[in-house]
């Protein structure tokens, strides 16, 4: 009499293995961040992030190009401008880096689903998310500019704003200005559940935004809270949000399923800038095995309760899952 469980009959083989499957990874749920720079001619690597570009935007289409063909789900564009002041206002000029890049893509992709990043740190000369006064970034003021960057982006032709600035209130703010300015249709997706992490490191280094004094803790969340990442989550739904993030990703996965379990909007992960760096080094010292632990990474993601992954490795992943069917 056999007193265990055989679990191995269904994993005996590839067959039964994939008709067991769980979750499935698909270019579909991918959010590919792209950075565009003022210049021309210019495709430069980040240093900290191989295979991520800086892209001008007479050779934008280099890589947007790549994206459609294969199949991933939608683009997030971040803008590094020449000129920054104290207030950002290049985040919401109507020939602003970002407005131009998404009436670009628009342009040559119509079909291409375009997502803008709404922040100030990349725009402004103290690098902080919002507005300074005293040393100190004040949240209502920061709100009024921060919604006429939305507007901006909106009107540019982006198919959604993605506000990650953390202040409180954006969704408010941002879907009442939206709202007035004529965009009813234009969803939210709101970075609810930010942390203030040290895993943002090389995308600092992208988009020269890292900030000038003290650090973001003001605004960003303590990693080591899970449930005020649920009150954030449950005021920015109150809001009027259209889909949640939580971000960082892998050193998140609790976070993730908590805001599944308890929120019936879709949920985006951001698998972030150092959790890629972190793979890209180790694989290149012949370390680890990129495909394996890339594809492990965002399959985890799903079954830890995303809809959405963005991710620098979704061309790769891509290209991987296609080799698999
Ligand atoms: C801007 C912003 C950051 C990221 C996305 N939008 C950095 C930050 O808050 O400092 C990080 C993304 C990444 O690390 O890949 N607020």
């Amino acid at each position: 009499m056999q007193s265990f469980k055989r679990h191995r009959r269904l994993r005996q083989n590839s067959a039964i293995r994939r008709m067991v499957r769980e979750n499935h990874v698909s270019p579909a749920d991918f959010i590919y961040p792209i950075f565009a720079v003022e210049g021309s001619g210019i495709k430069e690597e980040v240093p900290s992030m191989p295979g991520v570009f800086h892209y001008s935007l007479d050779r934008l289409h280099e890589e947007v190009d790549q994206v459609a063909e294969l199949g991933i789900g939608s683009i997030i564009l971040f803008g590094v401008p020449e000129e920054k002041d104290a207030c950002g206002s290049s985040a919401y000029a109507e020939d602003g880096i970002v407005q131009q890049a998404i009436r670009q893509v628009k342009e040559r992709h119509p079909d291409l689903y375009v997502m803008a990043d709404t922040c100030l740190c990349q725009f402004t000369d103290h690098g902080h998310c919002g507005v300074v006064e005293n040393g100190e970034i004040v949240n209502d003021e920061s709100l009024r500019i921060l919604a006429q960057t939305a507007v901006s982006q909106a009107k540019a032709g982006a198919d959604m704003i993605a506000p990650s600035n953390m202040m409180d209130g954006f969704v408010t703010a941002f879907r009442q200005a939206l709202d007035e300015a004529g965009f009813v249709h234009v969803p939210i997706l709101s970075y609810a559940i930010k942390y203030a992490s040290a895993f943002y490191g090389p995308f600092r280094d992208a988009a020269h935004s890292s900030p000038q004094f003290g650090d973001r803790r003001t605004y960003q969340m303590d990693p080591a809270n899970a449930r005020e990442a649920l009150r954030e989550a449950s005021s920015d739904v109150d809001e009027g949000a259209d889909m949640l993030m939580v971000k960082p990703g892998l050193a998140y996965m609790d976070i993730i399923r908590q805001v599944r379990d308890r929120f019936d909007l879709p949920v985006a992960a951001y698998n972030v800038s150092g959790e890629y760096a972190m793979v890209k080094a180790a694989a290149e010292r012949g370390w680890i095995d990129e495909r394996g632990v890339v594809l492990e990474m965002l399959t985890g993601m799903k079954r830890a309760g995303a809809d959405l992954i963005l991710t620098y490795h979704a061309k790769d992943a891509a290209r991987w899952l296609a080799e698999d069917v």
